[in-house]
């Protein structure tokens, strides 16, 4: 018997330009559950830069084809071939041609949540990044770009509501029927990914926008009946985004009409479709009661981030699936700017790179690394990842480091003026910026070609005599798969020299240059820097505000870093300094305890941390960042090879202990004085409040004394808002006090109509560093709460347990993996997405010692194994394992 063929992987060099284009697009869509008929109408002509005298070829994916005709004739089944997967039609005249596709959709079915499907009831679709190829037969990539003009018809009682890209140009009854139907036509070319319609019973929240050059905009965001008091926030940050474009990139919107969708299933946390944004409606709604102080700041961020693709995503688009970071990691440092605009930028900028280490070094380390643009893909689904989106956010930030504001701006404006309307590359984003500046980037541009994080080496050395301080250092890019011969980089060091008073002294070299805007440029693998003349010894502060995501190691001193603690004026560095000296502590411990050696002295730890929270000049919100330790993972990365997550855990553990006790006063105080005034506010400030005081709770109730648990019960029972109630419980359920179990279900009780509260009870459960939890996450599989089939549940219970319970999922005796490899079989066959999504949480499984890393493997074996696996995840374990 033959093998199928395995599908080939597509690459970036043996990308052709589309041999027809599309120019117009008219789709009439009738709506119905089990049988949706969709009629596409194509304007197509010949590429000019194609090949040739070619055959049309279509993409389809599961597809029925019903009927098709060539301009206005019905094809002979002899000039055509259709397969769920693709539509040829032969000899076409090389001319410009209508074609006339038929094709018949379930929604109802489509448990991927791809293409057009049913969330609660209502109509929507998902097309990026190969989606519209499900509605109907379509060049589906993204250089092809065409104008798009929907009719949606439906029945009247299920689908009142019927959205399209674009203005509405009619609508209307169906006389004598009990339908309706409405037409949109958006009049900006785009590719098929940016298509979307909604149909549905939903509640509209209204309001207005005037642009600056007083264009009114009219804006609703829709929501399921009963749910629009929740929408206020996201209508407030999206009026807030619109404006922050005008201001800080020049962008003004460009239609009539602004809508954003929340729909409860949803693979990924929003969709950018031109005019028409789909969201995953935790990152909609929102209440005190319902929401924390982190849910409302992403709201705001992926509120924004979809806004601002607008222009960055769909006014230029990408040419292929390779410049994905074209449009992603410009945008997600877009979405950055704007939440450190308006919140505390230094507190948004350590966020930012907590979560970039946890998420995007780990890739980085592992068997899944990839460069920023990968230059193949079996599967384009599996690279919507930290490394496209945050380090692809990291690349653009360097380069506004390495260029200037000015500079920077003035590469943006070129881009803009340059590609709008087109399908762009890195290489056309990164001309502007040369060409603005009169530049060379091609060293720069290793960046988006290289994969691994970038080791640091940086030693300073005194010269007393002299009064010279020289600065060596040395850049090593870690071997990663696939890459055997790596380049040195271009990385900008952010730096500055800190004075015995705390001032920074002026960054003069020998040869009389200037360390510009504090940041030297390194070129090569070795440099060297003298800075001479200088009144006293001073404190290097490397990579200010950690310009460049890389892995630093210096010969600072402990000494050196409790003093850059208290005094570097630049406040990531400040927090940095503590977190060094937490790691450095933490991985020592680690590594002592399984050795049966004495721990290190905490003592400069809790010499710093004490220094942090006694500062009443500092912002609550960052002294809180400052307290919350390196994560276990954090440790675990740190550590690198032969990982013991449960020693990690016990000598965190006890450090929380030993901090919790000697800080004690201090924490007392903050949690008495902290709390924010007046009813709950999710503005920054009052969340920076509870913020420092919810940490405060924990680190007292990691003492275990009854009276820490208690304030922890009584703060349970007190809450006004879901953020103190659930840290409150957070607390409990780790401390695991005799009364938790009756927390938890007081908890459930009174939310248990509310499937988004569930949803952090689910994550808080599987998060429990004790054996139960593998037990408890099973039968909480059994909860009528909990479904395979929604996203967000599958992300709250079975992805919390598999990436944030790293004792448990790493259980030495396997079950975890097996658990969470089984779980991924289920969901292959329901949601491929989603399941190879959760299969990555295997990608440090390397780093583990022996007995762990065997049974990583194995289960991943098990897996590999299984016939009939989705492209999805048969991509993941084939590299996991590779
Ligand atoms: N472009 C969306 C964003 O704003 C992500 C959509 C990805 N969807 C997918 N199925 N891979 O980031
Ligand atoms: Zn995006």
């Amino acid at each position: 018997m033959l093998r199928d063929a395995e599908p080939q992987p597509v690459r970036l060099s043996q990308y052709r330009p589309p041999d027809w284009l599309v120019d117009t697009v008219h789709l009439d869509i009738r709506l119905h559950h089990s049988a949706t008929r969709v009629i596409a109408r194509l304007a197509m002509r010949p590429n000019p830069e194609g090949r040739e005298g070619s055959p049309i070829v279509l993409d389809g994916d599961e597809l029925v084809l019903k009927s098709l005709a060539l301009d206005g004739v019905p094809l002979a089944g002899t000039s055509y071939a259709a397969t769920p997967s693709s539509l040829t039609i032969f000899a076409p005249p090389q001319q410009p041609v209508t074609v006339e596709i038929e094709t018949l959709l379930a929604p109802s079915a489509n448990t991927k949540l791809m293409g057009l499907y049913r969330s609660s009831g209502t109509y929507c679709t998902q097309c990026e990044a190969e989606g519209f190829r499900r509605i109907t037969y379509f060049p589906d990539r993204p250089d092809v770009l065409a104008v798009y003009t929907t009719r949606i018809e439906a029945e009247r009682d299920e689908a009142p509501v019927l959205l399209g890209n674009g203005n509405k140009v009619e609508s209307g009854p169906i006389e004598g029927t009990t339908r309706h139907f409405a037409i949109w036509h958006d009049p900006w070319p785009k590719p098929c990914y940016l298509f979307a319609l909604v149909g549905g019973k939903l509640e509209r929240v209204a309001d207005s926008f005037t642009t600056a050059t007083g264009k009114v905009v009219e804006l609703g965001i829709y929501v399921e009946p009963g749910k629009s008091g929740r929408a206020g926030y996201a209508m407030d940050a999206l009026k807030r985004s619109m404006r922050w474009d005008e201001e800080a990139f020049g962008c003004e919107y460009d239609l009539d009409v602004f809508n954003i969708v929340a729909v409860a299933d949803f693979n990924m946390g929003a969709m950018e479709n031109k005019g028409l944004n789909v969201f995953n409606d935790k990152y909609v709604l929102a209440s005190p009661e319902t929401a924390t102080d982190a849910d409302y700041a992403n709201i705001e961020a992926i509120i924004a981030h979809e806004y601002f693709h607008n222009w960055t995503g769909n006014r230029i688009t990408c040419r292929d699936w390779f410049q994905l970071c074209l449009k992603e990691g410009l945008t997600v440092f877009r979405d950055q700017e704007f939440s450190s605009d308006q919140r505390s930028r230094p507190v948004k900028r350590i966020a930012d790179v907590r979560l970039l280490k946890s998420h995007q070094f780990a890739e980085d380390a592992g068997p899944l690394a990839h460069p920023v643009r990968p230059n193949t893909y079996r599967e384009i689904n599996n690279f919507y990842t930290a490394t496209v989106y945050e380090k692809g956010a990291e690349v653009v930030r360097m380069l506004k480091t390495v260029l200037g504001a000015e500079g920077f701006h003035a590469g943006m404006d070129l881009y803009f003026d340059r590609h709008d309307g087109d399908a762009a590359t890195v290489e056309d984003f990164l001309a502007c910026f040369a060409d603005a500046n009169g530049v060379d980037l091609e060293q720069f541009a290793l960046w988006y070609s290289q994969s691994g994080t970038p080791e640091l080496r940086a030693e300073t050395y005194w010269n007393e005599a002299a009064r010279t301080l020289r600065l060596d250092v040395e850049q090593r890019l870690p071997l990663t798969p696939g890459q055997t011969d790596k380049q040195p980089m271009l990385i900008p060091l952010a730096l500055g020299l800190v004075g015995p008073d705390g001032a920074d002294l002026p960054l003069t070299l020998d040869d009389g240059s200037n360390a510009e805007r504090g940041v030297l440029l390194l070129r090569q693998p070795k440099q060297s820097f003298v800075f001479p003349d200088l009144p006293h010894r001073p404190v290097a502060s490397l990579n200010r505000g950690f310009a460049a995501p890389v892995k630093l190691s210096s010969n600072l001193t402990t000494d050196d870093l409790v003093f850059l603690a208290r005094n570097d004026a630049d406040p990531f560095n400040r927090f940095d300094a503590v977190q060094t000296i937490a790691l450095t502590h933490l991985v020592t411990a680690t590594q002592a305890l399984r050795e049966g050696e004495a721990a290190p002295s905490p003592a400069p730890l809790v010499e710093a941390l004490g220094a942090t929270l006694g500062n009443g000049a500092l912002d609550p919100a960052f002294i809180a960042q400052v307290l919350a330790l390196p994560s276990e993972s954090d440790i675990a990365r740190e550590i690198g090879r032969d990982v013991d997550p449960d020693a990690i855990h016990s000598t965190r553990r006890l450090l929380r202990r030993t901090l919790g006790e000697a800080l004690r006063p201090a924490l007392e105080a903050a949690y008495s004085h902290a709390a924010p005034a007046g009813g709950y506010s999710p503005d920054a400030a009052s969340a920076g409040r509870r913020a420092l005081r919810n940490t405060a709770l924990d680190l007292l109730a990691a003492t275990g004394t009854s009276a820490d648990i208690g304030r922890a019960l009584t703060h349970f029972d007190a809450a006004d808002n879901m953020t103190d109630r659930f840290a409150a419980l957070s607390v409990l359920a780790h401390a695991a006090p005799p009364d938790r179990e009756a927390a938890l279900a007081a908890f459930y009780d009174r939310f248990r109509d509310d499937p988004l509260v569930i949803d952090k009870w689910f994550a808080l459960q599987a998060q429990i560093s004790e054996p139960g939890t593998l037990e408890r996450v099973r039968a909480l599989t059994e909860h009528p709460a909990f479904a395979m089939s929604n996203p967000n549940r599958v992300r709250s219970l079975i992805g919390s347990f598999a990436s944030a319970n790293q004792t448990q999922f790493n259980r030495p005796d396997g079950a975890g993996y097996e658990f969470v490899a089984e779980t991924v079989l289920t969901l292959d066959g329901i949601n491929p997405q989603v399941a190879a999504r959760l299969l990555a949480a295997f990608k440090s499984w390397r780093a583990l010692e022996a007995g762990r890393a065997g049974r990583a493997q194995s289960a991943l074996r098990r897996v590999a194994e299984t016939p009939g696996l989705s492209p999805d995840v048969s991509d993941i374990v084939g590299r996991a394992l590779d």
